[in-house]
């Protein structure tokens, strides 16, 4: 506040923040340009209708104030926010780094910017997130869903955003999906531990409400029963309540309790498992000597641990780019119809799995 000397205020004086300049306005621009505000408009948006000695001249003008159009300004004449909002279940998990990497890689040519929101598998914080990008007005969404049920997103798409399900098959819901076949998955990473001779086999396992794992569960049992149970293999299953690393490691005790102890451990996946491996260190036991451990997603660190990680891997960046590509494809119209792409893990062996039990 400012006093004008008799004690009266004039009112709050305009304060700016250091280094914060004033938005440049398109009057501005057209009074430098000596054009009319329609002239600058069209220039911006539709410069093939203005004569080229003039628009170069607005154009100088702009460079010359230094204006930047306000997209805010745009959406409310109807523009597009040029912003597509993506919902991933943990951004610190690098699952979801490289997979954002190649949604992004793919979006960034086409003139669009994320933003990006982590859900920490919370689906009340999924509805908060999809709240604020619908208020945000953007162009489209991928998204990871923490939810069990898709009617959030289906409702949300019905609002016409296009919408596609990254890492989340669509069901019957009128979707496009990015997907990795996740019991597929669980099965290859049961079936090896089972084909090395383990029979005590421990599946620690994130909340089953998260479709990933209630997946991966699906396939290793699909292994125990066609190969597991002829060999007399046991598989049990430990549930933690997030998959990260602290939990991997928080549960090993629990593992190390079960009677008999696993000799072989699947992990939900690569943040559990380093955890996991932690643990184990902890309490004195070899890998893969003593247990056996396999993880899943095959993110950067797991070939650099030592014992190096046996893990299923997931094509992370490419099931972001197809996602990005199936939003871009909905965005265009052009007779789009919705369609699942659907990729196939892969195990990569290393040592923490070895050669089999002691
Ligand atoms: O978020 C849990 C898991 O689901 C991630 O690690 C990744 O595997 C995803 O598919």
């Amino acid at each position: 506040m400012t006093s004008d000397g008799d004690g009266r205020h004039p009112g709050p004086e305009r304060w700016q923040a250091p280094g914060r300049q004033r938005r440049v306005t398109i009057r501005e621009v057209a009074d430098l340009a000596h054009v009319s505000l329609g002239t600058v408009s069209n220039v911006l948006n539709n410069p093939s209708v203005v004569a080229p000695s003039t628009r170069e001249r607005v154009r100088e003008a702009i460079r010359q104030a230094g204006f930047v159009r306000s997209t805010a300004a745009q959406q409310l004449r109807g523009g597009r926010s040029r912003m597509i909002g993506v919902v991933v279940l943990d951004i610190a998990n690098p699952f979801f780094t490289e997979m954002v990497r190649g949604a992004e890689h793919v979006l960034r040519e086409h003139g669009y910017v994320l933003m990006l929101c982590s859900t920490e598998e919370s689906p009340e914080q999924e509805r908060r997130y999809m709240r604020i990008l619908e208020e945000h007005r953007v162009d489209g969404l991928l998204i990871t869903p923490a939810e069990q049920d898709l009617d959030r997103v289906v409702e949300f798409a019905g609002h016409g955003i296009p919408t596609v399900l990254i890492d989340r098959e669509r069901g019957a819901q009128g979707l496009c999906s990015a997907t990795v076949d996740d019991v597929r998955g669980g099965e290859l990473a049961a079936r090896h531990l089972m084909e090395l001779g383990h029979r005590e086999i421990a599946f620690l396992n994130g909340p089953v409400t998260i479709r990933q794992c209630a997946d991966r569960r699906k396939g290793a049992r699909r292994a125990m029963r066609s190969l597991g149970q002829r060999a007399g293999a046991s598989l049990v299953e430990i549930g933690v309540a997030s998959t990260t690393v602290e939990h991997g490691e928080a549960a090993v005790p629990q593992l190390l309790a079960l009677d008999p102890p696993p000799t072989g451990v699947i992990c939900a996946n690569d943040l559990l498992a380093l955890g996991v491996l932690r643990g184990l260190a902890a309490a004195g036991r070899s890998v893969p000597g003593d247990v056996a451990v396999v993880g899943y997603d095959d993110v950067t660190f797991a070939s650099m641990l030592s014992p190096a990680l046996t893990s299923v891997r997931q094509p992370k960046y490419e099931l972001g780019a197809a996602a990005a590509e199936l939003l871009l494809e909905e965005t265009s119209g052009n007779g789009h119809e919705h369609r699942d792409v659907r990729f196939e893990p892969e195990l990569v062996v290393r040592a923490s799995s070895g050669s089999g039990p002691r």
